[in-house]
């Protein structure tokens, strides 16, 4: 069964507060952040705000050309279906869904760096911003009736011990027919800072062992699975065990061809030198922990990524924008 939160009872909590006119009730009653996001951008039958017991909150999106789930934890989509399709975005059966734990599957925002921190092995792989929360800014139902959220991370004394660099991160994530993300960063200090990110994409697949790659021939690129050696793609990626690749000054398009869901995943990007391409296979996957038995023969990543030595260096005052979108074509 996938996650769900429907049917979940709103769960009150201390932080925010409306005025209760109501005779009996204490002049201020506490109101659960999901009550205060329907409160000021719930639009009916197209977005709604749920909360679990624990105060993990998603954002369900059905619009007529899409359903989608969104975590106000890590701006982190969940889930994404082009109406009549099969899911596009996988996200494990045994995803954690709490607060402070990554989610396995769905979009992971990776961000101030990807992978392992440059200097400090004690600090989180692939960043913070997708286990701490973000708050949503906007909301628009566009005149095609794609539905625009634009999020923000929420800057704390946690994360600032983490990245004293003075900067914002907004992630946009617009459901329509195609699913588009884009993270922006600005520097808003003085100094220039480096920069690496990802945008960490498990895709729903018919079967790993039958799925291809395109859109990556002639790229160099870093096997993880080999200690970091640098290698050169030649055609199509294809898969027959553990794949962890950073592959390098990439183009901006690949593509996902699955011939048992009968389709073609189109990955278009900008502002993105690297894509990186993840596969655990089986005993990675019996290791992680969040991963069901078989559920690594579904999924694969193809993340929108500037890592390794495509890291952006981020004048001060400049603002960084990766772009992403997701398409599926059938076959
Ligand atoms: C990929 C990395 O991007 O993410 C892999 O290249 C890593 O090395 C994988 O194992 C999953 O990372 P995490 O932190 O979500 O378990």
């Amino acid at each position: 069964m996938q996650p769900d939160f429907s049917g979940f009872a709103l769960v009150l909590c201390s932080e925010i507060f409306v005025n209760a006119e109501i005779a009996n009730l204490p002049r201020k009653i506490p109101m659960s952040q999901a009550a205060e996001l329907n409160r000021r951008f719930a639009i009916a039958d197209i977005l709604a705000f749920e909360q679990s017991p624990d105060g993990f909150v998603v954002a369900q999106v059905t619009t007529r050309h899409a359903s989608a789930r969104i975590a106000l934890q890590g701006a982190h989509v969940m889930s994404y279906q082009p109406a009549g399709q099969p899911p596009l975005i996988w996200l494990s059966k045994l995803a954690k869904l709490a607060p402070g734990k990554s989610i396995r599957g769905g979009v992971p925002v990776c961000w101030p760096w990807f992978g392992a921190h440059p200097s400090n092995a004690q600090f989180p792989g692939h960043g913070f911003a997708r286990t701490v929360p973000w708050q949503l800014i906007e909301a628009t139902l566009l005149p095609d009736h794609r539905l625009h959220l634009e999020f923000e991370l929420v800057q704390s004394d946690a994360t600032r011990a983490r990245w004293p660099q003075p900067s914002t991160l907004r992630n946009s994530v617009t459901v329509g027919p195609e699913l588009e993300v884009e993270l922006a960063t600005t520097n808003t200090g003085s100094v220039p800072f480096e920069l690496g990110q990802a945008l960490h994409t498990y895709f729903e697949i018919g079967d790993i062992r039958q799925t291809t790659i395109t859109g990556l021939d002639a790229c160099d690129y870093l096997d993880k699975v080999d200690g970091g050696t640098r290698k050169t793609q030649h055609g199509a990626v294809d898969f027959s065990g553990e794949t962890d690749r950073i592959y390098l000054a990439t183009h901006g398009h690949c593509e996902i061809h699955d011939p048992l869901l009968k389709r073609r995943i189109l990955v278009t990007s900008t502002g993105s030198h690297s894509t990186v391409v993840w596969s655990p296979w089986t005993e990675k996957a019996d290791k992680m922990g969040d991963f069901c038995p078989e559920g690594w023969t579904s999924m694969v990543c193809v993340e929108t990524a500037n890592a390794a030595e495509d890291v952006i260096q981020l004048a001060p005052g400049a603002t960084h924008r990766m772009t992403a979108q997701y398409r599926s074509i059938g076959l």
